[in-house]
């Protein structure tokens, strides 16, 4: 009988070899590229020592194509436990050193042993991607692997935040959990995302594109919106993720960290960063900082869909979640990519009980044969059903224009608003005075002698009659004209006697979002 304590120089000795994941060479080839081996990527990521490793001895049990010969650490997937910010999360990553990380099912029954649990316990599951995908030897296992992660991502889906970190390529069908997760993370020059690889496309429509061009980091950022956040580096990347654990809840039943409250440190006085002329485009994350707790602002989705503008910040040192119009990007309309990312941010929010602050100001939803065809009317919709499903305390400031449907969209009283501001600087109309007066004044402008000088007068007569707040205020749909001064005060009052807010609902299964 071995003594305990060569059980123990036994163990540690089993431990180091699977440790060693797919060995020096593949390690160096890891490197090389600019990546992380995947147990050091984990620790970079949890608080120091806080880590600790399950299923470390899994084995693969496929036979076929010399696979009972291949020993794979850890069947490619580093899984645990471990603390970020001091709370305790889920975490897996794969390791491209075994095999590319590729995914059989012994590798996917990790993944989903962790997912389990990180549900039962209720804390957010991170997973770390950088993968060949489907284990190609395994065949059906592999695909019923995925199957069983999608399932789980689909049921975790609302209960606890789900971190998709792609870092590396993350082919084939493996693209579709990340897709299922509420935040992806890419890095440049590392992550890869596709789901037909450049040799296929190659094959079977004679293209030649690079894997970059294809699905890199600034194309997921930028392009496709799958990414939410894009760093330049794996270490930038491990910070992001910090930063939003550190703003939103462990899961749907608690409240997300509350931190001492800051005042803004932003220094631009809050009435000077609308220009006085409507036309002039201003940055409308100047009046979130403006706002915010210490003026700090995570953004979300930042080089996607650019005209409108999400993300996180605090009001008295709980997280609220902000949607505001971007005047700088296509005078801030709604469109296609737009009407996603905000109708996405509002689920989570809501999801997550955090409470929204809309500040309005867009000419409305972005016309064109372009967006008609793009399915502008089912992507806005979105939007609409988005606010209208929310429980969450709902604010609105309307800084400057609110016309047309984009008025409703942005969390109109008429779609459940709680609370409902408005700048002098408002204009809330039907469209803008322009268009407006050259429909109804047409008779007018058209008969007049200098018909530019009546088209400016009707204009004028239209904005003096409607471009302005005061029209929805007497109508009470608008609960109060505000100066901007007094904005961040009204907000935490609106907020402070919101926190018991309770929206009835009928009862369903669930909504039919026009997804
Ligand atoms: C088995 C794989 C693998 C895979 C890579 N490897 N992908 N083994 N199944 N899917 C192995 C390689 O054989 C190699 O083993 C090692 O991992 C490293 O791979 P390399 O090709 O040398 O690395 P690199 O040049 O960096 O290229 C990485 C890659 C390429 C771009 C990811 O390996 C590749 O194109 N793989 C296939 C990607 C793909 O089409 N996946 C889709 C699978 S089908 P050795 O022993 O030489 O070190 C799928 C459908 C699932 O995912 C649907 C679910 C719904």
């Amino acid at each position: 009988m071995m003594s305990l304590k060569k059980n123990i120089v036994a163990l540690r000795q089993k431990k180091a070899i699977v440790e060693k994941g797919g060995g020096e060479k593949a390690i160096e080839k890891q490197l090389a590229m600019g990546k992380l081996p995947a147990r050091e990527r984990i620790l970079a990521l949890l608080d120091t020592d806080s880590f600790h490793e399950y299923d470390l001895f899994v084995e693969h049990e496929e036979r076929n194509f010399g696979m009972d010969q291949k020993k794979l650490a850890g069947d490619g997937v580093i899984t645990g436990t471990g603390t970020i910010n001091g709370a305790p999360v889920c975490i897996y990553a794969q390791d491209f050193t075994v095999m590319g990380g590729s995914l059989g099912l012994k590798h996917a029954r990790k993944i989903t042993k962790i997912m389990d649990h990180a549900l039962k316990m209720k804390m957010p599951c991170i997973g770390i991607n950088d993968s060949g995908g489907a284990r190609i030897q395994e065949g059906i296992g592999a695909l019923a692997g995925y199957g069983e992660i999608f399932y789980r991502n689909t049921l975790a889906s609302g209960v606890i935040p789900q971190i998709s970190v792609i870092l590396g390529p993350c082919a084939g069908g493996a693209v579709y959990s990340p897709a299922l997760t509420d935040f992806v993370f890419v890095v440049e020059n590392i992550s890869k995302m596709f789901i037909t690889g450049p040799n296929v496309i190659e094959t079977v429509l004679g293209e030649k594109i690079s894997q970059e061009d294809l699905g890199g980091a600034r194309i997921h950022a930028e392009i496709t919106g799958n990414a939410h956040f894009y760093a330049l580096s794996e270490q930038e990347c491990f910070k992001q993720i910090k930063d939003l654990l550190a703003l939103i809840p462990q899961n749907n039943e608690e409240p997300a960290p509350i931190i001492k409250p800051k005042e803004p440190k932003f220094r631009k006085n809050i009435e000077n960063i609308i220009p006085s002329d409507p036309k002039q485009p201003y940055d409308v994350r100047d009046v979130i900082k403006a706002l915010a707790d210490d003026s700090h602002f995570l953004e979300i989705h930042e080089l996607w869909a650019a005209n409108i503008v999400v993300g996180f910040g605090r009001m008295n040192g709980e997280t609220v979640g902000f949607v505001a119009n971007q005047p700088l990007y296509l005078a801030g309309v709604l469109d296609c990519d737009a009407s996603d990312k905000a109708a996405r941010f509002i689920r989570f929010c809501d999801a997550f009980n955090i409470p929204i602050i809309t500040l309005e100001d867009m000419p409305g939803y972005l016309p064109g044969v372009d967006q008609e065809h793009a399915g502008v009317i089912r992507h806005g919709a979105k939007v609409l059903y988005a606010y209208s499903e929310a429980t969450v305390p709902k604010i609105t400031v309307i800084l400057r224009k609110a016309y047309g449907g984009g008025y409703i969209a942005m969390n109109s009283r008429h779609l459940g608003a709680d609370f409902m501001f408005a700048w002098p600087s408002a204009e809330i109309a039907v469209m803008g005075p322009e268009g407006a007066a050259n429909i109804i004044f047409k008779k007018e402008i058209e008969e007049a002698e200098d018909k530019d000088a009546m088209r400016q007068i009707k204009v004028q007569e239209y904005i003096d009659k409607f471009a302005n707040p005061y029209v929805a205020a007497s109508k009470g749909f608008i609960d109060a004209v505000i100066e901007p001064s007094e904005t961040r005060g009204l907000l935490l009052h609106a907020l402070s006697v919101s926190r018991k807010k309770y929206d009835y609902r009928p009862a369903k299964k669930h909504g039919i979002p026009p997804f």
